[in-house]
């Protein structure tokens, strides 16, 4: 296979080496952004008259008919010409002659690359953050259907204090929220055009990189040759933003497979989004989610890969480059397939409200409420803690709960006590009262759900 690059070599490479460099099978998604980063490139060099317009409408010609023959499949890709950039180079100058040799004037691989990347990046952002705002969305409409289910809150994974299920899933909402602000965030970066920077010094010809950065809708260029081809932060930051949100989504699957268990029994997932056990006929198994979390953990190598890939590299390129890649594409992969199956999962989730009222109302949950009530009295906070935590002793130990005591006994404990603490410590009173900012009483959830409509 003749190499664009062969002029300098006597022999021809190893058929290994060839086979090892290569990464034409996977960075072959790229096609569409190379193609339209090297329109745009062509037709600058066009404007300024490094090609003349017979060349230049030739040029993007051949490249709008290579990107018709990729999408028809007929396209071949050959690994003797390692990657999308020379595969499609090759094909070009194959079939235009002359012309096509001229494409390559003043840009080289090491900022063609950066700049595909950084397209198909900025596309692929988008994507997420409507996958990111669906799942918002399905949110919303659990916490709005349930602004008065009750259900206990946890710390510890110990039942801790009665809170709103609207109150529980709005939590995710705003981890959700969080997500998508850190990813349009990251698109400033990303958005920002490097082709014109060449290998790594910028070029001699009298190219106009902000033409490049407007055809390709670019609103800055990169301002140092040699960091625009060294650069790659932007897969980074989006690969540790891609963490944060699969760390969310695996903590609110950890939820929803623990939920779901005998144990909790808070939750039942529809039968079309569970599978069975080829061994045990009565299981029915949360695999979605679990699959959710067990991603999570690529996701974060994906993101160290690239971390480790970039520590120890030398300015400017380096081949090593080429290997952000297949972790990058597995990220936006699996960000994209997660987010749209939890949509519709969430759409499969039939609380069972008993159930998680019940618990509520189990465990002692409004021992705080109760200390609350006697704080309110006048006595110190460390004091009431002491007597209602010796109130809770004397229940265990006698197998009651707070309600079965009378005001006789409680008055033993205290003789602040009175007759509308039964009434103060009721799961929808302790909710109620939450009435703090960004609490769980009702008021300031519904509050919270109009804010975000
Ligand atoms: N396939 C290469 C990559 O992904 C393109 C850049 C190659 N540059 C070079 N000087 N060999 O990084």
């Amino acid at each position: 296979m003749k190499k664009l690059w062969e002029g300098r070599f006597s022999e021809d490479t190893d058929r290994l080496v060839e086979e090892f460099t290569a990464s034409i099978s996977f960075d072959k998604r790229l096609y569409k952004y190379d193609i339209m980063g090297s329109i745009a490139h062509c037709k600058m060099l066009g404007r300024c008259g490094i090609l003349n317009k017979e060349e230049t409408k030739k040029i993007v010609n051949g490249l709008e008919n290579i990107e018709k023959e990729i999408e028809e499949g007929e396209f071949e890709f050959d690994t003797g010409l390692e990657d999308i950039h020379m595969n499609i180079e090759k094909r070009l100058i194959d079939e235009i002659g002359d012309p096509g040799g001229k494409l390559h004037t003043g840009r080289s691989r090491n900022d063609q690359v950066a700049l595909d990347m950084r397209l198909y990046l900025r596309d692929e952002i988008q994507e997420i953050i409507k996958g990111i705002k669906e799942l918002k969305r399905s949110i919303i409409r659990i916490a709005k259907k349930n602004v008065d289910t009750i259900m206990p809150g946890y710390t510890h994974l110990q039942r801790a204090q009665p809170v709103l299920v609207s109150h529980h899933f709005l939590a995710y909402f705003e981890m959700l929220d969080r997500d998508e602000e850190r990813f349009k965030d990251s698109l400033k970066r990303i958005n920002v055009m490097p082709l014109g920077s060449a290998a790594l010094a910028g070029t001699s010809l009298p190219i106009d990189r902000d033409y490049v950065a407007s055809l390709l809708n670019f609103p800055k260029i990169t301002t140092n040759s040699i960091d625009s081809v060294s650069d790659r932060d932007f897969t980074i930051e989006f690969c540790a933003a891609a963490s944060i949100l699969m760390m969310h989504l695996s903590r609110l699957s950890e939820e929803l497979i623990l939920w779901s268990s005998s144990e909790f029994n808070f939750i039942e997932i529809g039968d079309s989004f569970c599978t069975g056990s080829s061994i045990m006929p009565q299981k029915k198994n949360p695999d979605v989610p679990e699959l959710v979390r067990g991603k999570t953990g690529k996701i974060y190598g994906n993101l160290f890969s690239l971390l480790t890939m970039m520590k120890s590299l030398p300015l400017a390129y380096n081949r090593d480059m080429q290997e952000d890649k297949r972790p990058l594409f597995d990220t936006v992969d699996t960000v994209k397939a997660s987010l749209n199956i939890y949509s519709r999962l969430l759409k499969e989730i039939k609380l069972k409200k008993d159930e998680m009222s019940n618990a509520a109302s189990k465990g002692f949950t409004t021992a705080t409420d109760m200390s609350d009530y006697l704080v309110k009295k006048g006595l110190p906070f460390r004091e009431t803690h002491k007597i209602v935590g010796e109130i809770v002793k004397y229940c265990i130990n006698k197998n009651k709960r707070f309600e079965d005591l009378g005001l006789k006994k409680m008055k033993e404990f205290s003789d602040l006590f009175e007759d509308d603490i039964f009434r103060y410590i009721k799961v929808e009173n302790s909710i109620n009262g939450k009435m703090s900012k960004g609490g769980t009483s009702g008021k300031e959830v519904l509050k919270r759900i109009a804010e975000i409509e």
